[in-house]
């Protein structure tokens, strides 16, 4: 009597163990298939280069003094996501922000010629 209700816990236990086991090898033999896939060499397609300022015609005094003075501590990025067309007031402003607020070191010929520069290019 005793015998007849251990065999089929014992029957329960080890269909149990055998699900975990053939899981276990499944899940390995997964892995190792999905290995050659890991491996595999990938492209990629780069953005276009933002690094260098746009230069502008007649502006090229504004432009040099831009690149010695703009890309020390950011890059050109912060320049080229303003908006377009914002004009010679904002880029003024933008270039005495640089200097007043970030103490970049640029004198008020070279400030001056930046914002005129960066008005006629962005
Ligand atoms: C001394 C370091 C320094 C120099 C040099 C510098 N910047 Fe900046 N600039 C900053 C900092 C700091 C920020 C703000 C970054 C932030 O808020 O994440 C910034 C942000 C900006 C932004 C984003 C808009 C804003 O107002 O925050 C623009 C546009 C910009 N700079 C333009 C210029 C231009 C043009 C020049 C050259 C005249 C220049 N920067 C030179 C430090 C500098």
């Amino acid at each position: 009597m005793r015998s007849q209700t251990i065999l089929p816990a014992s029957l329960g236990l080890l269909a149990t163990l055998g699900v975990l086991v053939s899981m276990g090898v499944l899940a390995s033999m997964w892995v190792l298939a999905s290995l050659p896939a890991i491996a595999a060499p990938r492209t990629y397609e780069l953005p276009k280069p933002t690094a260098a300022l746009r230069p502008a015609a007649g502006r090229e005094s504004g432009f040099e003094a831009a690149q010695a003075n703009c890309m020390t501590c950011h890059s050109v990025d912060y320049i080229a996501m303003q908006p377009p067309g914002k004009g010679v007031a904002f880029w003024t402003s933008e270039v005495t922000k640089m200097t007043k607020v970030y103490h970049a070191p640029i004198n008020e010929a070279d400030a001056r010629a930046i914002a005129d520069y960066l008005a006629a290019a962005y």
